[in-house]
Parts: C-alpha cells; structure tokens; sequence
C-alpha cells in the first residue's frame, strides 16, 4: 500500500566542484529518511572537465545525475541565463516540493531563481555567509539565493546574525554546522591511505600547498604576478605543489607572466587533484596558502595554517577561530606571514562549534519536518480524497 503511494520530490542541484563535496552527506541523509521521499540530483554542468566533475562523483559516492543541464563556461550572463532556461524546463515538466541549493555559485542563484518564479521552496545550504563585497560574483549569489530561500542552512553563528541583520525571519534561519567538514571528517580513512606523498616525491610537513583560482586573484597579470613574486620568495626554502584551477592556468598561458613562471623551479604545477588526494596533500602541509573559501574552512578543521590571499573573507570564523591569516594579494604579507610559519611561529585554532561532522543529518530532519504537511496532502490524495 505504501509503495503506492506518490513521493515527494525534492531536487538537489550541483553545478561547480565545491557544491559536489557539499552535496554528498546531504544525499546521503535524505536517502535515509524513508521511500516518501525523491531525491532528484540535477547536474548543472557549470564544470564539466572529468578532474573538476566526475572524479568527484565516483569518489565521494555520489550517484550519477538524474539530470545534467551540460550548460558549460560563458560570461555571468550567459551562463546564468542558460542554467535558469534549462532548470525552467524541467521544474515546468515536473515540480519538486523542495529545490534545494548548496553555495554561492552561479548554479546555486540560478537555479533559486528559476525555482522561485514557479512557486518552488527552496533550501539554501551555506546560508548567511557575507564577505561584504560586492565584487565578489559569489556575494552576489549568496544575498540573491538567501533573500529567496525558505529554509536557510547556516554553517556557524556569524552567518544567522547576517541574515537577521538582512531582514530575514529567524523563523527560517537553522543553525546546522559545516556540511564540507561532514565530507571531510567521512573520508577520513580513504584521505590517510591516499598515496599521494610518495607519488610526488614529497614528505610530511615539508611542502606548501598553493591554489588560486578567484577572478581578483587570477584574471589580472598584476594581482596574479605579485602573488607569483611571493611565491618565488617562498619555494626558495620550501617546495610548493600547486593543483592549478583551469582559470588560473588559462591566464599562466596566455599571459606575460611565463618569465615569472619560469623562475619558480621549485614549484610543482599539477592538474585539479581528486577529493582525497587533495586533502591528504592539505593535512600534510607545512602550511596552505589559497583563496578558495572551503579550503579556509578545511585547514580550520585540520589545524592546519592557512594564508589566505584575499582581503576579506565571507568566512569569519575561519580567522576568528581558525588557522587562517588574510594576507590580502600582497607579495610582502605572503612572504611575511611565510617566514612566521617557517620560523616555527604558526597560528593556532580550534574547531568551530557543529563542525562536527552531522549538519547534513541536522538538514534532513528539518526538511522532513517541513515538509510533513505536504506529506500528510500526498498521503491523503492517494486515499481518494
Ligand atoms: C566557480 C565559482 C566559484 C567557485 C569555483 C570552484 C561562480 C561565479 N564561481 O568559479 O565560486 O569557488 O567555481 O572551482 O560560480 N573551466 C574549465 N573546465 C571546467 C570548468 C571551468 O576549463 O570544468 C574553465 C572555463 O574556461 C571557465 C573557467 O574555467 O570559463 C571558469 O569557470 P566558471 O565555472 O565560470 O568559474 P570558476 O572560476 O570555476
């Protein structure tokens, strides 16, 4: 009699590499919560290169999509427009109770938006989160996404007071934790074992670990070149492996930076790592230098230092409690704050509270409890009513 009656569906949309270490704890937590419930995994295709999608998938234990939009690169415009377009046409064929949208990238806005316009709730994992600046596209994102979400899943306490402070309805705002840290603290045995050391030829502690990817950081040869000269101080007393982001090696390649490059015989330029690779390359670091907000957060976890090149961070709690340091794009503050790590100085910090790897069960149950109501309706019109 159950099996007859119809499910709930509730989409989960991914589209760019940080949404699909997000998305898999939080899968796997609706998947438990019993057979009334759909989960419908739609695949955007903002990233579709097989090391920045795929690997990720088979690894983190991801099911294939049940819908891939194939949207690929293009201008803010094109892109988001294409994703709403796509995201349209199947909400029109089939409406889900419940879109649920992880992050701050354009997948994340656009499909809030195709989903808001026809009468879809929406679910914001990774609410709240403010760097306050509006030439971040990711800022963007997160104000648009958040201001059009019903339920808003927040990592850490900072965000909810942004919310508030926004206007938005307490009523919605949940405090859950960090689902990248649930991903990260799942795959803690296959991170160990994963060979990657001794595959490059590197030891414990005696590496940095470097990624660069935000168009401030990477889309200029100015701001991209003094993070280069800080790098070439750097690697004279430590090797540097880089897992280079396809941005950032497109501007490596077609600009005048190559002289730069050149120079910096001690840094190894890899391509995009897999999930575990990568976190065991971060765990056995000296220290990490980035600009990428989820490594913020994992370094914070791990204990590990981070500088990170930005002048902002929408991820407070990373430099409040964390390991991270802002070090801006300033060659001199990178090799300072380098030197202070390698002299044997390092930041120190703690875990933040619900960091703790059980926000995505914390998200299932509160989605479960919003939608009874509409459980109660599906139930019932089955029973002929
Ligand atoms: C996007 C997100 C950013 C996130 C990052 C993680 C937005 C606005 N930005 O930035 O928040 O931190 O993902 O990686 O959504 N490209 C490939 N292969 C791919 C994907 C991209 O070659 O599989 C190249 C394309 O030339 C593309 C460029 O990388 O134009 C940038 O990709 P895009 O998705 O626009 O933004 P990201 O910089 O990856």
């Amino acid at each position: 009699m159950g099996s007859t009656k119809p499910k709930l569906l509730v989409d989960l949309i991914v589209g760019a590499r940080p949404n699909f270490v997000k998305v898999a704890p939080v899968h796997r937590a609706l998947r438990t919560l019993g057979d009334w419930l759909q989960v419908r995994l739609v695949h955007t295709g903002q990233h579709y290169d097989t090391n920045m999608s795929d690997v990720f998938f088979a690894e983190l234990g991801i099911p294939e999509p049940d819908i891939f939009l194939g949207v690929g690169s293009g201008s803010h415009g094109a892109q988001t427009g294409a994703i709403i377009n796509h995201y349209e046409e199947i909400l029109l064929a089939t409406k889900p109770a419940l879109t649920l949208v992880f992050g701050d990238v354009n997948s994340t806005m656009a499909c809030a938006i195709a989903a808001v316009k026809l009468g879809v709730p929406i679910g914001h994992v990774e609410a709240g989160l403010r760097s306050f600046d509006r030439t971040m596209p990711e800022e963007i994102n997160r104000v648009v996404t958040d201001h059009l979400a019903d339920l808003l899943f927040t990592p850490s306490a900072d965000a909810n007071v942004n919310l508030e402070h926004e206007g938005i309805s307490s009523e919605r705002i949940h405090l859950v934790g960090n689902v990248m840290i649930d991903t990260l603290l799942a795959s803690r045995d296959k991170i160990r074992a994963a060979p990657v050391l001794s595959r490059l030829g590197i030891t414990l502690r005696h590496y940095v670990l470097l990624t660069l990817h935000r168009p401030s950081n990477v889309d200029s040869d100015d701001s991209l070149g003094r993070v280069l000269l800080a790098l070439e101080s750097v690697q004279r007393r430590i090797p540097v492996v880089f897992p280079i982001h396809p941005r950032t090696r497109q501007r490596l390649e077609s600009g005048n930076l190559r002289t730069l490059v050149g120079r910096l015989k001690n840094v190894r330029i890899l391509d995009p790592q897999p999930y575990c690779d990568f976190l065991r390359l971060m765990s056995d670091a000296a220290f990490v230098i980035t600009d990428s907000g989820g490594v913020q957060e994992e370094t914070t976890c791990l204990g590990v230092p981070c500088l990170t090149v930005r002048p902002n961070t929408e991820r407070p709690i990373t430099v409040q409690e964390g390991t991270s340091i802002l070090v801006g794009n300033d060659t001199d503050a990178i090799v300072r704050e380098s030197e202070r790590i390698l002299d044997g100085k390092p930041k120190v910090g703690r875990v933040p509270d619900l960091w703790d790897g059980h926000a995505a069960p914390r998200i299932g149950a509160i989605i479960e409890a919003y939608l009874k109501p509409k459980r109660a309706v599906c139930g019932r019109t089955t029973h002929g009513f």
